[in-house]
């Protein structure tokens, strides 16, 4: 049985006292004294790819910090971006400097050991092509190789900047721009190659890998996810073959498959791994017909870093009905398993299970759920295939599945302590979501295609309680929890529940440490072999990326990029309070300064009374207009995630040119689309009433909580 430790109290209550930190320390109280003996002792160690070694452990062998020293970590410098929406990147360091990037795709470079700006890099990204980021204008890092840093910008394309200068070494255009693709991810280098994805599945496209040359930019390979119009031919017999599992006309919609996040090399095997993304549109039944498994959707695929020809690929989800996306990320081991010592590849992608796959055959060795599941009752070990329950093939009728879309996990990297064996996992518990395959669906360029209805469900047809069958995993009463899975034993050693759903990446460290940051904007040390929480720091705005670790001089740092948004920013309130404010990128040491001041929230406009049309017709229609386009970035019922704008709390000014700001482009600049071609001025007449609507029931949620207090 697996044992969950009950950390959530203490964890509850330590949150709500940030400042108390000695009193949040957990068991071991931390001691002052920094460790000075070991500093002849410690060797330069940098960050010099995405995931610190070709594994993408994200395990640190530099133990200067340590369970017991944490305590005494403080400021050595910190670094205002600029930007305000999701900072998601895992900031490179090499010789000296760090690199790291931020929203809309730009680049800094620092001094790593005193955070001064050596260069700034913009790619210049015409904001106005925001919308086609179904998940915020993030970007994850970039590449370092051979006095190069690459970058790949949200508009698709592919930079070489000059590591010394941050000027452009060359430049190639990884997509066609007039279709909504995007790029969000680190590229990865393989064998003097570039390798990057794209993201844009939930838009209409189809997804590939591209494989650049690091000196010149050429183009040397290509690996299609799914297969283009059988009419114009196939690429190789690779898509060939996938073809074979479609039905209908997917490619008028994409198909989808998008790999917009993991990418990892085994140079022994020469293979590159890969995780692709989810159907387009996600109703198997619109996109499909219904029928075939559609390769290569939803799989981890092998290919030969010399051609990018498949070696092998496991589809962790035939047939995708969910945007359940397997582009997490992967990571490799070698684990001894029933006493044979395995080279394995690990994931925890969206839907719940945790999968063990032998990477030089694809073999699936295990998939355990490390979340509730009610999708599937379980994963057949011998034909790798999961065990559907019936509502996961919802039709018109509205059912409830878990995970939803936002998954169980998403590209928020997993640490792996070979000390503790124990893979540090920051998870989403429980969030599910109301599937309807969308009737009478039509494909429009320029929007969602998800084939499922968003907006409001009024008058559509359910499933009843007893056509729901059981599915697998926990059930946990906490929102998010910071999971130590052992993939070996298949189950949790400890985990730690958080009263947020969303929370950051992981580290871990040879000192016994786990580090994450939380949507609550505080980072955290745990102990890594019992997830005692040793140490906090209150950033002031909610954290989603990684945290690494580098030495240099005989110091050992630890550094963060904080700042919220992303799909969780935009969509969903995953935190009490709003935590929208300037990213920053943190460092820390021993013996650091202390004073610890978190970042400001950027304060809400006052709330005051707007008269609106009580008429429930309107009021449906506006929720519905705006539940199809506005949704995805202002957050489901107009409560923003904390990103963007929040629209309740516009100003009355505001609400007076809406239709500049909708219908006319005002703020493209500032990432706003112009939705004129979407929305009418009578849709838009609707939509303005339901807003103040909703306005009006939070001015009188605020007063009563006013008057309670
Ligand atoms: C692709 C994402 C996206 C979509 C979809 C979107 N917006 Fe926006 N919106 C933005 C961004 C980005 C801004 C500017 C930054 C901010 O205000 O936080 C913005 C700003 C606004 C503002 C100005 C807010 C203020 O207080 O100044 C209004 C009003 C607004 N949007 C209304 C809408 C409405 C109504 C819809 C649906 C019809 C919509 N938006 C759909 C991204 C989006």
């Amino acid at each position: 049985m697996p044992k969950f430790t009950p950390k959530s109290f203490l964890l509850a209550w330590c949150a709500a006292a940030p400042l108390l930190l000695t009193a949040c320390s957990g068991d071991r109280a931390p001691t002052a004294a920094t460790p000075t003996a070991t500093v002849a002792a410690l060797p330069d160690t940098e960050w010099t790819t995405y995931g610190l070694d070709a594994a993408e452990t994200r395990y640190s062998p530099l133990a200067q910090i340590t369970a017991s020293n944490v305590g005494d970590l403080g400021l050595a410098w910190s670094f205002d971006t600029g930007e305000v929406r999701g900072h998601e990147a895992t900031p490179l360091i090499v010789d000296g400097v760090m690199y790291a990037t931020r929203p809309w795709s730009s680049v800094f470079a620092l001094d790593a050991r005193s955070g001064k700006l050596l260069w700034n890099y913009d790619p210049q990204v015409d904001k106005s092509m925001g919308w086609k980021a179904c998940c915020d204008v993030v970007n994850r890092g970039v590449a370092y190789y051979d006095n190069k840093v690459f970058v790949g910008a949200l508009d698709g394309r592919l930079i070489a900047l000059d590591a010394k200068t941050g000027q452009v070494v060359w430049e190639t255009l990884t997509v066609d721009q007039g279709e909504p693709y995007t790029i969000t991810g680190a590229p990865r280098i393989a064998d003097g190659k570039v390798l990057i994805g794209n993201g844009g599945a939930e838009l209409g496209t189809r997804g590939y890998l591209s494989a650049y040359d690091a000196q010149t930019g050429a183009q040397a390979w290509r690996f299609w996810v799914v297969p283009g119009n059988p009419a114009q031919g196939f690429e190789n017999p690779d898509v060939e073959r996938a073809a074979a599992t479609w039905f209908g006309k997917w490619w008028e919609v994409g198909g989808g498959g998008t790999p917009w996040d993991s990418i990892v090399y085994d140079p022994d095997l020469r293979l590159v791994y890969v995780g692709t993304g989810n159907g387009s549109p996600w109703s198997h039944e619109l996109r499909s017909e219904g029928k075939g498994d559609n390769l290569y959707l939803s799989s981890i695929v092998a290919l030969k870093v010399d051609d990018g020809r498949l070696a092998w690929y496991y589809q962790v989800n035939p047939a995708d009905n969910w945007d359940y996306t397997v582009v997490q990320p992967l990571m490799l081991a070698n684990l001894s398993i029933n006493g044979v010592l395995r080279k394995v590849i690990m994931q925890a992608p969206k839907n719940g299970f945790f999968y063990v796959l032998d990477r030089e055959t694809g073999r699936l060795l295990s998939a355990d759920p490390y979340s509730k599941v009610t999708w599937a009752s379980g994963i057949d070990l011998e034909s790798g295939r999961p065990i559907e329950t019936p509502q996961a093939r919802y039709g018109a009728a509205v059912a409830m599945v878990t995970p939803g879309p936002g998954g169980a996990h998403s590209w928020h990297p997993m640490s792996f302590n070979p000390n503790t064996g124990l893979v540090y996992l920051p998870t989403t518990q429980g969030s599910s979501f109301a599937y309807s395959v969308e009737q009478n669906f039509v494909y429009k360029p320029g929007t969602w295609n998800t084939g499922v209805t968003f907006g409001t469900l009024q008058g559509l047809p359910r499933l009843n309680a007893e056509q729901y069958r059981p599915g697998a995993g926990p059930e946990r009463d906490a929102p998010g929890a910071l999971v130590a899975w052992d993939p070996i034993a298949r189950q949790p050693r400890w985990v730690v529940d958080y009263p947020f759903a969303i929370n950051g990446g992981t580290l871990s460290t040879a000192g016994n440490l786990v580090f994450q940051g939380g949507a609550d904007g505080i980072l955290r040390a745990f102990t890594a072999d019992s997830g005692d929480l040793v140490w906090m720091a209150d950033l002031g705005v909610g954290i989603m990326a990684p945290p690494v670790t580098y030495a240099l001089d005989g110091t050992q740092y630890l550094a963060v990029l904080v700042g919220w948004g992303g799909a969780s920013g935009l969509i969903g309130k995953s935190a009490a309070g709003t935590f929208k404010g300037e990213g920053r990128l943190w460092t820390f040491k021993l013996g650091g300064d202390k004073n610890i001041v978190p970042v400001e929230g950027q304060p809400m406009h006052e709330l005051s009374e707007i008269s609106f049309d009580d008429n429930p017709e309107l009021l449906a229609r506006g929720a519905d207009i705006y539940g199809k386009r506005c949704m995805v970035c202002h957050g489901a019922n107009a409560v923003s995630g904390g990103s963007l704008a929040d629209l309740r709390y516009a100003l009355p000014a505001t609400y007076d040119i809406l239709d500049n700001i909708v219908r006319q482009g005002a703020y493209s600049g500032l990432g706003m689309p112009n939705l004129g071609k979407w929305v009418s001025e009578d849709d838009l007449k609707a939509l303005k009433n339901w807003l103040l609507s909703r306005r009006a029931a939070e001015m009188a949620a605020v007063q009563q909580a006013a008057q309670r207090q």
